[in-house]
């Protein structure tokens, strides 16, 4: 698999997340909320459109987790349950693990966050909108599975608003208390070298493979949007 040269040891900067990491976080926020406010205002052709990028990214960024760099794969940061609250009691305690990419508690953020997206994204294409508007794969169930799972639909939304709001509280948590800013991190892709564990080298893989992947994905979820 195609994998970049190696960082300058040297560098006063650390990278830790590639592009397409980044790319993806960003793009699933614009998502949510585009989704959000089209489902709102009954826009629901570009409901469709949002969730279909939706869906096409989550394949993606799973797709990800299991061939891209080091700093986002799954075996790179899902850890036990133990681990997670070790961590969590660490921090508590005042001290400073450092971790170049997600650390355990973080992990499972993510985790969480796929999951929550991924059942959001499969429920709407079951849904309807009680009008005209009906997911594209609603024909496939009764009109009255179709109605519980659009309202599975919006409570799934709810759970998606509270883990946002957790997020944002642990991000400003870092950034306010532990003044580690992991904002930055998340834009520029890259961290301080103090705030990286000494020796940890994350490994990057070649865009080209994710443009790839992105393409396949883009591929899949339009065939899935429009196979009704
Ligand atoms: C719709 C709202 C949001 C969702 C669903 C979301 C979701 C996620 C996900 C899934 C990741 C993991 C990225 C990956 O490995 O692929 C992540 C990481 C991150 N997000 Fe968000 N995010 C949201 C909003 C925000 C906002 C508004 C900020 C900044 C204020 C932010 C800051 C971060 C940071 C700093 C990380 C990296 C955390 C770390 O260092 O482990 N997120 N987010
Ligand atoms: C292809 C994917 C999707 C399809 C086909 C779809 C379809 C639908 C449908 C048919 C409704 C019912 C609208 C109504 O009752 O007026 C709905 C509502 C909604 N959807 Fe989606 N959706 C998808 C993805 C998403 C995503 C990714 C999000 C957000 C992350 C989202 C958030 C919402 C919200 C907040 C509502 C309003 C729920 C409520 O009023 O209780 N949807 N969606």
């Amino acid at each position: 698999m195609g994998v970049s040269d190696p960082q300058d040891v040297n560098a006063a900067r650390v990278r830790v997340w590639d592009a397409p990491v980044r790319l993806f976080h960003w793009a699933i926020v614009l998502l949510i909320v585009t989704s959000w406010i089209a489902a709102d205002q009954g826009y629901m052709r570009v409901h469709l459109w949002s969730g279909s990028a939706m869906l096409a990214l989550l394949l993606f960024r799973i797709t990800w987790g299991i061939v891209g760099s080091s700093t986002a794969r799954f075996g790179d940061f899902v850890r036990s349950p133990r681990a997670a609250f070790r961590y969590l009691y660490s921090l508590g305690r005042g001290e400073k693990p450092l971790h170049a990419g997600h650390n355990p508690a973080g992990g499972w953020m993510v985790v969480a966050f796929l999951a929550l997206l991924t059942a959001q994204v499969t429920t709407g294409l079951f849904s309807n909108d009680g009008l005209k508007f009906m997911g594209p794969l609603a024909l496939l169930v009764s009109a009255d599975t179709s109605d519980r799972i659009t309202s599975l639909h919006g409570t799934i939304f709810y759970c998606l608003l509270a883990s946002i709001w957790l997020h944002l509280v642990a991000v400003f948590f870092y950034l306010l208390v532990r003044r580690e800013n992991l904002v930055g991190a998340m834009l520029t892709g890259s961290k301080p070298r103090h705030l990286v564990p000494e020796g940890a080298a994350p490994r990057f893989t070649r865009a080209w493979l994710a443009w790839a992947i992105l393409a396949i994905c883009a591929g899949i979820a339009g065939w899935v949007v429009r196979s009704q």
